[in-house]
């Protein structure tokens, strides 16, 4: 065991926060659910304890809060998150060593805003951040990009796209879910933080990669 037992009331602070997070996420996205976020948080336990870094209770918190309120989901506000996370942590009596680095995993963890700030980032963000990677890889993640490209009526995959001056675009380009793969999907192994997280990130991209060989040939009437 690694980390150490934390405070007096850690199981209870734990338990109410699993409560308000499956109440709150109670309609989401089937790639943004309870579901996601139980995987996350198992990811987050597994490789702190691998890693043996970090404030066990921070990381906890943040994998559990980390999606209260997905910015995409919220007509872009990503105030909403980091302040509904605030005011709960608030409520359980939690101090601020506790909720400003909760908040600031929140803030950061996405891919799109560490494309932007790219800044290290505490030892509990780098753990939060691959166990929310990783589940956006292998069979889970495949399972989640096809969801999600449902949920905005997506097409698979389009062979033939022009953009607007006419001009053919690559098979990475477009509205489609298999797009979706070589913008981000195919990129996130190169990003893991953790010794552990890459590599459980390498054998899930090998995964993807195999899925997506299958799906051409599939696509062309190869098989
Ligand atoms: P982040 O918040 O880290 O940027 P997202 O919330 O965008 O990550 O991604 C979460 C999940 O939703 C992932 O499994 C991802 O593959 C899926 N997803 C996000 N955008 C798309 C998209 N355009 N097409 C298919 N899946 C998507
Ligand atoms: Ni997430």
């Amino acid at each position: 065991m690694c980390n150490n037992a934390g405070p007096e009331d850690y199981k209870a602070i734990i338990d109410k926060t699993v409560g308000f997070v499956k109440e709150h996420l109670k309609d989401a996205e089937g790639g943004h659910d309870w579901h996601h976020i139980e995987r996350v948080w198992k990811n987050a336990l597994h490789i702190a304890e691998k890693e043996c870094t970090g404030n066990i209770l921070i990381i906890e918190l943040g994998a559990l809060l980390h999606d209260i309120a997905d910015a995409k989901f919220n007509n872009g506000d990503e105030t909403l998150g980091p302040r509904i996370a605030g005011e709960f942590m608030h409520s359980l009596g939690l101090s601020e060593s506790i909720t400003v680095p909760v908040i600031e995993i929140i803030e950061n963890i996405s891919f799109r805003k560490q494309n932007k700030h790219n800044t290290p980032g505490s030892e509990e963000l780098k753990i939060v951040q691959d166990a929310d990677r990783l589940d956006a890889l292998g069979a889970i993640g495949i399972a989640r990009a096809f969801n999600y490209g449902g949920f905005k009526n997506r097409p698979l995959y389009e062979t033939t796209e022009l953009s607007g001056n006419g001009i053919n675009t690559t098979v990475g380009k477009g509205n489609h879910t298999i797009g979706h793969f070589y913008e981000k999907l195919l990129l996130l192994k190169g990003l893991m933080n953790t010794r552990t997280g890459k590599a459980m990130a390498e054998e899930r991209h090998a995964y993807m990669v195999n899925f997506l060989d299958e799906f051409f040939k599939e696509w062309e009437g190869e098989r």
